[in-house]
């Protein structure tokens, strides 16, 4: 599995943020789904967080139409800092300002949301030549250490492109890419195949492929020659599976807790999970928690 030993640093972060985010209509339809709370901090700066805690020194936005909030909020708002400082809101000042100076920001625009591949196909001119992450911020995943520091370890070993994978339930797998493959470590596999969305009656297995991604530069080459599917849309999956045909591509089982934020459900329960780990309000919340679960059982629900 190793070809090559001197590797390259990874610097560079993709997160493509163009996505119309229909599950989550109506508060999609003016809000980008990137910018909904997690508690109180909004889900793309988690997803930022994570690549600054894994070394990445460089994030690149790719946007689309009324997704500049999410810019935004990387930026100095000089205005809120003057009125913060004349108020003495100091910590709140400090909290605004220590975002704005995380990390390297850069947006790319994809003009029309033609699919997940052609949004990582707009990173070509700015990722260059060198292996980066691909991070989607529907997907929070809490672990120590994060997910995109897993796949960073694991591509130092082995020097091929990784992507995260999640076993999932059969009735789950026609939601996921899944990946058939050789195990030959514990949690790591060769991939063979990757199958978008299968019937759980012909699925070649259960193992998901989740929104963390390590990819060789070589990916934009496989991403460039396909053709829309169906849905008129290029997706990343066809040119990982390309990848993994013609190169190596190796599919990492993570351990994390994953909370799928484009899903209502998902975001409900990242909000209560992320809340009942805060000092904070997680005392407090889990006592309200009880109360309805106790509630419900007298009710006999
Ligand atoms: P999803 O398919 O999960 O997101 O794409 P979506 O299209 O926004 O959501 P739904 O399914 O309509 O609710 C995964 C990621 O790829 C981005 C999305 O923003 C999301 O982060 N994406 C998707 C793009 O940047 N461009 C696209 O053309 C499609």
């Amino acid at each position: 599995m190793d070809l090559d030993r001197r590797r390259k640093p990874i610097r560079k972060a993709v997160i493509p943020v163009a996505g119309l985010g229909t599950r989550l209509l109506p508060i999609t339809k003016s809000v980008p789904k990137e910018l909904l709370p997690v508690v109180d901090v909004p889900a793309i700066q988690v997803v930022v967080e994570e690549c600054v805690n894994a070394g990445i020194e460089e994030v690149i936005f790719i946007t689309g139409r009324g997704k500049g909030g999410v810019e935004d909020h990387f930026d100095y708002n000089y205005e809120l800092e003057q009125i913060l400082q004349q108020r003495g809101k100091f910590e709140e000042l400090e909290r605004v300002r220590s975002i704005s100076s995380l990390i390297r920001t850069i947006a790319v625009r994809q003009k029309k949301p033609l699919g997940l591949g052609h949004a990582v196909l707009c990173a070509r001119d700015v990722v260059d030549n060198e292996p980066f992450v691909v991070l989607l911020p529907d997907d929070l995943i809490s672990s120590e250490p994060s997910v995109t520091k897993q796949l960073i370890e694991v591509y130092e070993k082995y020097g091929q492109g990784v992507v995260s994978l999640m076993p999932v339930s059969d009735r789950e797998v026609s939601r996921y890419g899944i990946v058939t493959g050789e195990n030959w470590a514990p949690g790591l596999h060769r991939v063979r195949t990757i199958v978008e969305k299968p019937d759980p009656e012909i699925t070649p297995s259960r193992l998901a492929v989740i929104g963390r991604y390590l990819l060789p530069p070589t990916i934009f080459d496989y991403l460039e020659g396909l053709e829309p599917d169906h849905t008129g849309e290029i997706q990343l999956t066809d040119g990982l599976a390309r990848l993994a045909r013609e190169r190596a591509l190796v599919g990492y089982e993570f351990s994390g807790r994953r909370h799928d934020i484009g899903d209502k459900l998902g975001f409900v329960t990242a909000n209560v999970s992320y809340a009942l780990r805060r000092p904070d309000m997680g005392p407090l919340l889990l006592e309200y928690l009880r109360r309805k679960v106790a509630e419900a059982d007298a009710d006999g629900q």
